[in-house]
Formats: C-alpha cells, sequence, structure tokens
C-alpha cells in the first residue's frame, strides 16, 4: 500500500492544507519572557552577549512588563542584579531587595501579569556559586536556608511563582515547607529539576555577573550525558512539591524533554537559554540564518518535544509575530 497509492505530498500542497494538518502551534501564552533588573533610575543597557536584551531599572522594567502584556505573554521571570554581593549572598533575602522591589512595583503598577522570581544565590554571591562556600567545596543544606528566605521575600513582596534554579537536593521540599508555614501554601513552584552544567548560560553569567570565581558548577549541576538521571531530578522536585518542572538548557536536550513529557504529568517547562538565543542572533547578524525563521524553528521543536511553556529571550519577537 505504499507509493503510488500513498503520497504525502498531497497535503503538503497548500498553505491551507498545511496549516490543517499542522500537529504543533506555537502562541504567545506558551512563553515565559525573563528580564534582568539593576538599581538605580531611567537606566537600560545593553547586554553586549545578547543583543536585543537589557538589564533594566525597576521603572523601566515596569514599562518593559506592561509591553509584555499587550503582547498576549502571560508571564515574566525576574533575575536581581544587586549592587552588593557577599559571601551569603544576603542581598538576595533582603526583603527590600532589588528583585523584591521590582516584584512590588511590577505587581503594583501592570495588572494581568504573572511574575516568577529565579531562586539562587549566584546573582548575590561575590564566588559566584549558587551555595555556600567552605573549603572550596558548595555546602547543600546550609545553602537551603539561603533559598528558603529567599523565596519567603519574593513571596511576601508578591511573586506570583518560584522557581529554584540552584539543583541543591532537597530544594523544592525546604521551599515548600518555608512558604507553607509563612502562610503561601498557594503559591505554585517551578522547579529548575533538570538542570545542566551548560556552556550555554555564558551569556547570562555575563548579563549578571555571575560567573563562579573557582572552579565551575559540575558538583550541583547535571552531567550533560545522564538522561535517567535527569528523570531521578524530576521525580525527586515532584514528590517534594514542585508544580511545574523545567528541563534546561532547551535545544540540546530535546530527549530529556520528550522523556519529562512521556514519564510526568505535571506542566513542563523548558528554557532556550542565553546562549541558544545568542547563538541564533549572532548567526543572524553575520548573515548565515534568517533570524525569525530561526527563532520560530527552535521554538517549534521546544514545543513540539513536549514542553507546555518555553522561557525564552525570543518571547517578545516570537508574540509579534503569532498575532
Ligand atoms: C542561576 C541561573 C542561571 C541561569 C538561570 N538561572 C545561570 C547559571 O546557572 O549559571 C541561566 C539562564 C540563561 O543562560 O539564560 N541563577
Amino acid at each position: 500500500m505504499a507509493f503510488p497509492i500513498q503520497r504525502l505530498r498531497r497535503l503538503r500542497q497548500h498553505e491551507a492544507f498545511r496549516r490543517m494538518v499542522r500537529e504543533t502551534n506555537l502562541a504567545p501564552s506558551d512563553f515565559i519572557y525573563p528580564l534582568f533588573v539593576v538599581e538605580g533610575r531611567d537606566r537600560r543597557e545593553e547586554i553586549a552577549s545578547m543583543p536585543g536584551q537589557f538589564r533594566l531599572s525597576v521603572d523601566l522594567l515596569v514599562k518593559e512588563a506592561r509591553e509584555v502584556v499587550a503582547l498576549g505573554i502571560p508571564a515574566i521571570i525576574l533575575f536581581g542584579i544587586p549592587d552588593r554581593k557577599d559571601e551569603r549572598g544576603s542581598s538576595g533575602s533582603d526583603p527590600n531587595g532589588i528583585v523584591q522591589r521590582a516584584v512590588k512595583a511590577v505587581k503594583d503598577q501592570v495588572s494581568g501579569l504573572m511574575v516568577i522570581t529565579d531562586v539562587c544565590i549566584d546573582e548575590y554571591t561575590d564566588h559566584g556559586h549558587c551555595g555556600i562556600v567552605k573549603d572550596g567545596r558548595i555546602l547543600n543544606d546550609e545553602t537551603l536556608d539561603c533559598l528558603r528566605t529567599m523565596a519567603r521575600t519574593h513571596a511576601q513582596a508578591g511573586a506570583d511563582m518560584v522557581a529554584p534554579s540552584d539543583m541543591m537536593d532537597g530544594r523544592v521540599g525546604a521551599i515548600r515547607a518555608e512558604l507553607d508555614q509563612a502562610g503561601f501554601p498557594e503559591l505554585p513552584i517551578m522547579a529548575y529539576a533538570a538542570k545542566f552544567a551548560s556552556c550555554f548560560y555564558a551569556p547570562f553569567r555575563d548579563a549578571a555577573g555571575s560567573s563562579p570565581q573557582f572552579g565551575d558548577r559540575q558538583s550541583y549541576q547535571m552531567d550533560s550525558a545522564n538522561r535517567r538521571e535527569a528523570l531521578r531530578e524530576i521525580a525527586l522536585d515532584v514528590e517534594e512539591g514542585a508544580d511545574i518542572i523545567m528541563v534546561k538548557p532547551a535545544l540540546p536536550y530535546l530527549d530529556i524533554i520528550a522523556a519529562a513529557r512521556a514519564q510526568m504529568l505535571l506542566p513542563v517547562a523548558a528554557y532556550q537559554v542565553s546562549g541558544e538565543y545568542s547563538m541564533i542572533k549572532a548567526a543572524a547578524q553575520a548573515g548565515w540564518l534568517d533570524e525569525s525563521r530561526a527563532m520560530m524553528e527552535s521554538l517549534l521543536s521546544i514545543k513540539r518535544a513536549g514542553a507546555d511553556v518555553i522561557l525564552t529571550y525570543f518571547a517578545k519577537d516570537a508574540a509579534r509575530l503569532l498575532r
């Protein structure tokens, strides 16, 4: 019953047919837009390694947030870049810290937008690691206390969801317990469940000034080679109370996204990280790729692999094309 009876090209001949039988569609509601917030007023600094992305002061962040809602994007995720860094990342847990103030401002002034916060101390520590350091080692359980406080202060500032990205063992459970105790039993957690020790975070670290000052992140982020371990990480975060689980990066880990989708019932998010964005931007700037098509094809692939939600620096550009 194969050729010439079967001709798969029959349904490819007209755009209307192609649209009709298309298995995967993107929509602005699929996206979460990551934003970097800095101290000061009227500050808008382009990030050199991420063309088209900016570090914004709170007043300009509010304007940006209004644009994001207008494009039909349901949520932003905030990353804070503080003026002051120390060993324990204490400015990250300051009720009056940069992210806490940013959350408050956006929630007060912009309606209809969910504000998610990244919970991790690396942007706030002088050594750039995601945990408390002692004798060159990253301490797990001591770090959980910092994460609990940070998550609670984000909730108290009005965050709609918290997203731990540190990869310490037990942090989802610790944050869940803290939120419940503090009167936020209904606040969801999006866990960076399978976060790989990836070179594709480099432009982000440049943006946030969060490169580790010694060593690397391989003692806490995952080995790129491990699929089964990724599923264990995901299963543990689900047990500990995660509401959404995330795979990060996205495009080099589509198999992990597909496996997570197949094995888990809860929503799966995928983070198209800074390096994935910058690669496409750079190739487009060199005239080697069509930027819009590369953007849409990569986003579509991530969705086709099984992601329900995509964190992407392309959120606004993609939403504009999809309207
Ligand atoms: C850690 C964090 C990182 C990213 C998101 N949260 C950096 C890291 O683990 O080094 C990377 C995001 C990106 O590359 O776009 N707070």
